[in-house]
């Protein structure tokens, strides 16, 4: 049954929280600035560890500056809103309210800022296009991005049910989930990667040879960083590190929000593991839906796909 649970809203014909539906004028309106880095993914791409990545080369390799606040609170996500709860200090929570929301943490930043965005390129807030914001992008392979996805709606208990993977295989494939379909968020950011400052990379190749990745992220960013230090950063944002560490695992989250006894938020970090879950009709089809949806565009995901 759907009742009681969590529904999203429409912009535009791109499904989004509800939450964030309710502040849109104010994300719309959102302010950047010239100096801005945008750190822009499709859910379940690998925007945490990006993230991760980032702040490693922001603090030269200093694994205890990195410390200093869960990876949600060191870059804010500008499109966030904190869903509206029941409490009895409400006059406590409309004085706290504004720290709630991506874009209020975003204003008492001090630059230059590092912000997060799961938005596709149409719903981008004007002022990143008119300031010439630096983009990094994070695509990861839509089957297993699909995979990560489900067992992500699964745990997380502010996103809709998944219902079941046969279920989720249709929704996924429509862009019935929030932040819409994969094809266009990933289409779309590929198409204006030349048109701005974007630096594109995909998650099967931080994955394949994490050091050459992260130096171009080092050099997108304007940082010149030893080779002792980048050789930190890899062991420092291996998956198994970010699976141990409190301030990347999303451990701190109540269990009301992300249940991670019904699937860790660091769950696999694999590439392939589509593998186990595809059968092979569903592959087909799915490899099908790909080449048309996919059709046109230079984009190489260097996998079986
Ligand atoms: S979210 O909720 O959209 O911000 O999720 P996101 O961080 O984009 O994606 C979560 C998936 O990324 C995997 N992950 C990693 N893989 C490899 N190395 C590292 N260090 C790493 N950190 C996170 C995480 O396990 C999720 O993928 P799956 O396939 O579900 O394991």
């Amino acid at each position: 049954s759907l009742e009681g649970q969590p529904q999203l809203r429409e912009v535009s014909g791109i499904p989004l929280q509800a939450s964030t539906v309710d502040n849109w004028s104010q994300i719309q309106n959102f302010e950047a600035k010239p100096d801005d880095l945008l750190i822009c993914t499709y859910p379940k791409s690998g925007t945490t560890w990006i993230q991760e990545i980032v702040d490693m080369i922001e603090q030269n390799g200093d694994v205890e500056k990195c410390q200093r606040a869960i990876i949600q609170h060191r870059h804010p996500f500008i499109e966030w809103a904190r869903p509206p709860q029941p409490s009895v200090l409400v006059l406590c929570r409309r004085f706290f309210l504004v720290y709630f929301k991506g874009v209020e943490k975003a204003k008492v930043m001090p630059s230059p800022r590092i912000l997060r965005t799961h938005l596709p390129t149409q719903l981008l807030p004007l002022s990143f296009w008119k300031n010439n914001c630096k983009f990094l992008y994070v695509a990861r392979n839509a089957k297993d991005c699909m995979v990560s996805y489900y067992h992500f709606q699964r745990m997380n208990k502010i996103l809709p049910d998944p219902g079941t993977w046969e279920e989720y295989f249709e929704t996924f494939i429509s862009g019935k989930v929030a932040w819409g379909s994969w094809y266009d968020h990933v289409k779309g950011w590929w198409d204006i990667k030349d048109r701005y400052q974007v630096l594109f990379l995909f998650y099967e190749d931080i994955k394949r040879d994490p050091k050459h990745e992260i130096q171009k992220v080092m050099q997108f960013m304007g940082k010149n960083l030893d080779e002792t230090v980048l050789d930190k950063i890899v062991q420092e944002t291996s998956f198994e590190k970010m699976k141990e560490n409190p301030m990347t695992n999303r451990s701190t989250v109540p269990k009301s929000i992300l249940d991670q006894s019904i699937s860790p938020f660091m769950r696999k970090g694999t590439v392939g593991d589509w593998k186990n879950h595809f059968t092979v009709a569903q592959n087909e089809r799915f490899d099908e839906i790909y080449r048309q949806k996919m059709e046109g565009t230079s984009i190489n995901f260097f996998t079986e796909l």
